[in-house]
């Protein structure tokens, strides 16, 4: 099954110099590709409709400060089964409870702060990629 998932490189990804790296690990994966890719600024609207679904929550404000914190690189990715595959390679939520060898595993250990962003099922992705890539066809 052929796929496309919003990907979001946070803000500590980018601060990090990580983006490489994080990008590495997805091109590398077997006929996955890039469909769209761009480093831009989240303002608070965009930041409102991506985490409506967590708007109240104690971590809601908090997560988008820091999300508009910095530039993030938002991606589109796609290829077989890539909205499961990219969230195999992120990692749980919770960087500290993520395996060595996933991204969070590998390089997080703040919660918020967790690198990476991925759509967690198909109708996730289409609202997602409908925020950010209006335009992609
Ligand atoms: P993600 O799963 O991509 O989308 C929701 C984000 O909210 C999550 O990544 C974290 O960055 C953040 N988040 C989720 N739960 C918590 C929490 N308990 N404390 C702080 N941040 C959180």
């Amino acid at each position: 099954t052929t796929q496309r998932t919003l990907v979001l490189l946070k803000p500590d990804t980018v601060r990090r110099h990580l983006v490489g790296e994080v990008i590495g690990r997805i091109e590398r994966k077997a006929g996955w590709s890039i469909a769209a890719m761009d480093l831009r600024s989240l303002d608070q609207d965009t930041l409102e409709q991506h985490y409506g679904e967590h708007k109240g929550k104690p971590f809601y404000e908090p997560l988008v400060e820091f999300m508009a914190s910095g530039p993030v690189v938002a991606l589109v990715v796609e290829g077989e089964r890539v909205i499961e595959g990219v969230r195999a390679l992120a990692g749980p939520t919770d960087p500290i409870a993520a395996a060595p060898g996933s991204i969070r595993g590998d390089f997080g250990t703040i919660v918020r702060e967790n690198l990476i962003h991925a759509s967690d099922s198909e109708e996730s992705a289409i609202r997602e990629l409908k925020i950010f890539f209006p335009g992609l066809s």
